[in-house]
């Protein structure tokens, strides 16, 4: 009793590029965009519009919007940190944008520069001019399953933050396991937990693959009926201001995944791969997602 279809948002874009220690020059960001639109994604994360001195690498986010060739039935999204963010990012006519917090006070404060209590309403602002503009709103929050300061994490103190973020009038929550510490059972844990208290038709997982436990996670997610999931093509990725952050979850290992389970993703392999190669051609470096560990050999 698998769900028979099940949808990828692509951040690779984002937070992909946001911890390339090098520059990926504004040109090669919207052809390799374009071929993410070609490859049917129906979801892309393309930049973000924060400060462009904490995430220096997205700082062209508006000329990107300007560039990629906007294929109809992509949602087309970005990250904003507060209303700063938002206006310039409805100035480019995104489809939807994200709001993000940390479930971890230190991670948070390190990531935003704020406490947990003092996100709230600026997010809430983000939120209300967000829905006024006839934008979609997407939420995350980061370090649900640990946190690289903090340790543990509380899955009570999960649900009360995510329910506040639902009370705003976001349309989904990703939850993020920002460093990559989950584990299956962890995970079968949590979701028992947050099943009594959030729409699960509305959650998407988030998961990085540091340690390798990424699938395993999904495969326990989908066992819960969860059927939206974040990926990067290739294995890119991470959050500069979490130590330790690795690779999220890479897209051609969890299509491959879903395709050999029968789970339609409506995602071309082929173009998919076509998409892949052509970011690692531009980064100079292997890929380290498996799919791209296999065509490299041959
Ligand atoms: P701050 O320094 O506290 O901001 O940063 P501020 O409100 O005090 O303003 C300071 C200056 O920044 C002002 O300029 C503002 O205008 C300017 P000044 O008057 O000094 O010239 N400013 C901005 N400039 C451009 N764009 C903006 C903006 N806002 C203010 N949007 C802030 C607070 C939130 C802005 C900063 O901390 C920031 O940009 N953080 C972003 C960090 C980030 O992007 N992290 C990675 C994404 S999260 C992630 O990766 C996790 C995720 O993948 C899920 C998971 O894996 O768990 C989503
Ligand atoms: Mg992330």
């Amino acid at each position: 009793q698998w769900p028979e279809k099940v949808t990828i948002k692509e951040v690779g874009p984002r937070d992909g590029l946001q911890n390339e220690s090098g520059e990926v020059p504004l040109e090669d960001k919207v052809s390799w965009i374009d071929l993410l639109s070609e490859a049917g994604f129906s979801y892309i994360e393309f930049s973000s519009f924060v400060h462009p001195k904490w995430i220096p690498q997205l700082k062209d986010s508006r000329a990107v919007a300007e560039r990629i060739k906007r294929k109809r039935g992509v949602t087309y999204a970005a990250l904003v940190p507060n209303r700063r963010g938002l206006e310039a990012a409805v100035d480019t006519q995104v489809d939807e944008v994200s709001v993000f917090m940390s479930a971890s006070e230190t991670h948070n404060k390190k990531n935003i520069n704020k406490s947990i209590e003092d996100t709230f309403p600026v997010l809430e602002e983000v939120v209300r001019e967000a829905k006024l503009e006839g934008k979609s709103v997407r939420g995350y929050l980061s370090t649900v399953f640990g946190c690289p300061y903090e340790g543990n994490i509380s899955t009570e103190n999960v649900a009360r933050i995510s329910e506040r973020l639902f009370e705003m009038g976001i349309n989904e929550l990703s939850l993020g396991d920002t460093i990559g510490v989950a584990n299956p059972e962890q995970v079968d844990r949590a979701l028992n937990k947050w099943k009594q208290w959030l729409p699960f038709d509305h959650l998407a997982m988030h998961f990085h693959n540091t340690r390798g436990m990424a699938l395993a996670n999904v495969l326990v997610s989908l066992q819960h009926n969860i059927t939206t999931y974040d990926s990067a093509v290739g294995g890119l990725g991470g959050c500069p201001y979490a130590k330790g952050a690795s690779g999220n979850l890479a897209t051609d290992d969890l299509v491959h995944m879903l395709h050999q389970m029968g789970i339609e993703t409506g995602i071309d392999e082929r173009k998919l791969e076509e998409a892949a190669l052509y970011i690692q051609q531009v980064l100079n470096k292997p890929l380290p997602s498996h799919q791209m560990q296999v065509i490299n050999k041959e």
